[in-house]
């Protein structure tokens, strides 16, 4: 592994907080919004659908999010699209129109379009190949969006809330869920270029999903060894810190470095649970934390992060370390870095501030 590119989904010593909350991100979430420009009682509309990574320091990385709904009723078909694409077409042969309906499926799933699309198949904060980024990382990259046109015979006048609004969505990378129905809220207001007049939506629907890592997997995906230089001992990460090795499934992990093209599956994403290099950890990723000096006035540490699976590259990876004694970082080397800083509100009513540390950088050569 002579190039490794890895984004370190999250910090190993919080696998035990349950649920979707992470207390390092506690208002993290997905927020995903309908805008409405242009509405055709019983008709259709055109709406641009945008998705805000709200959260600090998780992105959608490659191949990046796949947004799916159902739509309430038979009716609703996406007649154009521009942006983003829908995976199916469907079954259109009920519309006669020429040409025939970008998506007549039910429950249609989106995906973005790749970079350097034609420019008339763009829209703003488009075709990114689905990969958002943090709000820590880069908060200008951390939308999508795509513009449809919808038939529906929805009457927006004569009725109202999120009435004729799709349901069940989801995003189609492991771990998310979203709220089941959408809800309306306060239309959206854009300012547009570099004048002063701020425009706003017709109306604006919105539904919101959340991350937990237990819904990703009951099983971590990193553990961290630890060494120093006053020691010869190294404390590795434990035994079956991610899985147990030799569990009875054969073919369960990868002894040598290069496992064979057999192996390769076909579209170059592979299973990280088979494609894991042997160890007694069995973590596709391992945090390396060597303390280099302890003086009295500061110390200095290495950290080394290892891709062990062999399936995977990560790109724009970052590292969220929590430690009692790092609240005066004074030097960081290869790496950007920045605090994370967060406010725990209901800890007994105080506002107690806690600051973490956060590097983000890419490393290319081990
Ligand atoms: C989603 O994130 C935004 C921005 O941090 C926050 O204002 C909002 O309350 C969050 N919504 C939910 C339901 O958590
Ligand atoms: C939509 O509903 C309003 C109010 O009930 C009605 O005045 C209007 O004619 C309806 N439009 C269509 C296209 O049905
Ligand atoms: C929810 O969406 C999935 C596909 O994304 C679809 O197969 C399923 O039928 C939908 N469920 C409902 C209740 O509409
Ligand atoms: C990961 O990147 C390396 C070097 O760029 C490349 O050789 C390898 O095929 C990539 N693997 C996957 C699964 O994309
Ligand atoms: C952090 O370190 C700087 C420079 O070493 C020092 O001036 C400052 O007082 C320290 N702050 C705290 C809170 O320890």
């Amino acid at each position: 592994m002579e190039k490794i590119n890895l984004f370190f989904w999250s910090f190993c010593f919080l696998q035990w907080f349950a649920g979707a909350y992470d207390p390092l991100d506690p208002k993290g979430n997905i927020t995903i919004k309908w805008d409405f420009f242009d509405i055709h009682d019983g008709d259709g509309y055109v709406v641009t659908v945008t998705m805000y990574n709200n959260q600090l320091y998780r992105h959608i990385e490659s191949p990046g999010w796949a947004l799916g709904w159902t739509w309430p009723s038979e009716d609703e078909i996406i007649l154009h699209m521009s942006g983003a694409e829908a995976t199916k077409q469907g079954d259109c042969k009920r519309f006669k129109s020429n040409p025939l309906p970008h998506s007549c499926e039910r429950s249609p799933v989106i995906v973005d379009l790749h970079p350097g699309v034609p420019y008339n198949l763009q829209t703003a904060n488009c075709c990114k190949g689905g990969v958002i980024s943090s709000l820590t990382q880069d908060p200008s990259k951390a939308i999508s969006s795509f513009q449809m046109a919808v038939q529906s015979s929805v009457n927006f006048t004569a009725t109202s809330g999120a009435f004729g609004s799709p349901s069940n969505f989801s995003i189609g990378v492991p771990g998310y869920t979203c709220s089941n129905n959408m809800a309306l809220v306060e239309p959206t207001k854009f300012s547009t270029g570099n004048s002063q007049r701020i425009q706003q939506a017709l109306m604006t629907w919105q539904v919101v999903c959340s991350y937990s890592q237990f819904r990703e997997s009951n099983a971590p995906s990193c553990c961290v060894s630890l060494s120093s230089f006053y020691s010869d001992a190294i404390v590795n990460c434990p035994r079956c810190s991610c899985r147990c090795p030799h569990t009875g499934l054969a073919g369960n992990c990868y002894i040598d470095d290069e496992p064979d093209n057999k192996l390769q599956t076909p579209n170059g994403e592979g299973d990280d649970k088979i494609a894991v290099k042997c160890t007694e950890h069995m973590c596709p990723i391992q945090v390396h934390w060597h303390v280099k000096v302890n003086y009295k006035d500061y110390w200095r540490v290495k950290v080394t992060i290892t891709n062990l699976n062999f399936f995977k590259n990560y790109s724009d990876w970052n590292l969220v370390l929590e430690h009692p004694n790092l609240q005066n970082i004074t030097q960081i080397f290869s790496f950007s870095y920045q605090p994370l800083i967060v406010y725990p509100g209901t800890i007994s009513g105080s506002r107690r501030r806690r600051e973490n540390k956060k590097k983000i950088g890419r490393i290319n050569t081990m």
